[in-house]
């Protein structure tokens, strides 16, 4: 089977597999950890195996190469993007630094690795209150997604939140819709969506939660609809298998689909494709990503 021969190669390299919420359940299932972006951030900085195998997207992969740069840090596909990291630029982020010079800049981790080098902080959607809260600044620069700085803004007070681009968005989460909040409502099913959401998806919804927060606060209700991308829906069955998660069919996050067993298997195999990140710009969104772990002690 070709578990047993990943479970073999991965003893035989130090590997260990991380794999996102949002993976194929098979993927989810061969892995060492499951988690949302933050939970696998923290993991990469305390891996202590050679080889870390990243299920995820580029991203991801990157953010775990900067927080542990001595390990090999493979992401099993090449393509693996997010158009949401790609909605921002370098460029764009100076400009707006340029236009507001007192206000902070809060990336979001599903950014670029060149974006993250201009921030003074990252987040995820985890920590995303958490994070413009422990800022002085009144001011926020928040980017790339404009309806989790919606969400922000809504929680925090006192702050003026700025989005970075105006409409960045998540095209997935993007393809939920106040009738998916109420036909789950019309079937008696809770509602939870994350808050890359559309913000009338956010207030018509039970729950605004990240996807680490979902899985935290499932035991809230027995039936529920799950506005992220289905492999939360799986993920969230494995851990209550006593309670019922529907995802709405067909919203689907291809790139996070991309990754099978057979990329894992060949990844660990062949050593591709190793993440490798310019120092310079690593040192740079290294400095923004680790004051983010820091709020967590
Ligand atoms: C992440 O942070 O991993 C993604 O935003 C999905 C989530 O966990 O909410």
């Amino acid at each position: 089977m070709i578990q047993d021969e990943i479970r073999k190669l991965k003893e035989e390299q130090g590997a260990v597999i991380l794999a996102h919420n949002y993976q194929i359940p098979e993927v989810q299932e061969i892995a060492d950890f499951v988690g949302d972006s933050l939970e696998l951030a923290i993991k990469a900085k305390e891996a202590t195996a050679d080889v870390l195998v990243f299920c995820g997207v580029e991203f991801m992969a990157e953010t775990a190469k900067i927080l542990n740069p001595s390990r090999k840090v493979l992401l099993p596909v090449k393509n693996a993007g997010c158009p949401l990291a790609d909605c921002l630029t370098p460029e764009m982020v100076r400009e707006a630094k340029a236009r507001h010079p007192n206000a902070a800049v809060v990336l979001y981790v599903n950014s670029t690795i060149e974006s993250k080098a201009e921030a003074d902080i990252t987040c995820t959607s985890a920590n995303a209150v958490e994070v413009v809260e422990s800022l002085a600044e009144k001011t926020v620069l928040f980017g790339p997604d404009a309806n989790l700085a919606h969400y922000v803004a809504e929680q925090v007070s006192g702050k003026t939140i700025i989005p970075l681009p105006a409409d960045g968005h998540c095209p997935v989460h993007r393809e939920y819709t106040l009738a998916d909040v109420e036909a789950a409502h019309a079937r008696g099913d809770a509602v939870v969506c994350h808050p890359e959401c559309d913000p009338e998806v956010q207030e018509a919804s039970d729950l605004v939660a990240s996807t680490g927060g979902m899985a935290r606060q499932a035991h809230l209700h027995q039936n529920w609809t799950v506005l992220t991308e289905e492999g939360m829906a799986y993920r969230l069955g494995r851990l209550f298998p006593d309670r019922t998660f529907h995802a709405v069919e067909g919203v689907v996050c291809e790139d996070m689909k991309r990754t099978t067993l057979e990329d894992v298997r060949r990844a660990l195999e062949t050593g591709e494709y190793e993440v490798t990140i310019d120092e310079e710009i690593a040192d740079r969104a290294r400095k923004a990503i680790e004051r983010m772990i820091a709020l967590r002690g």
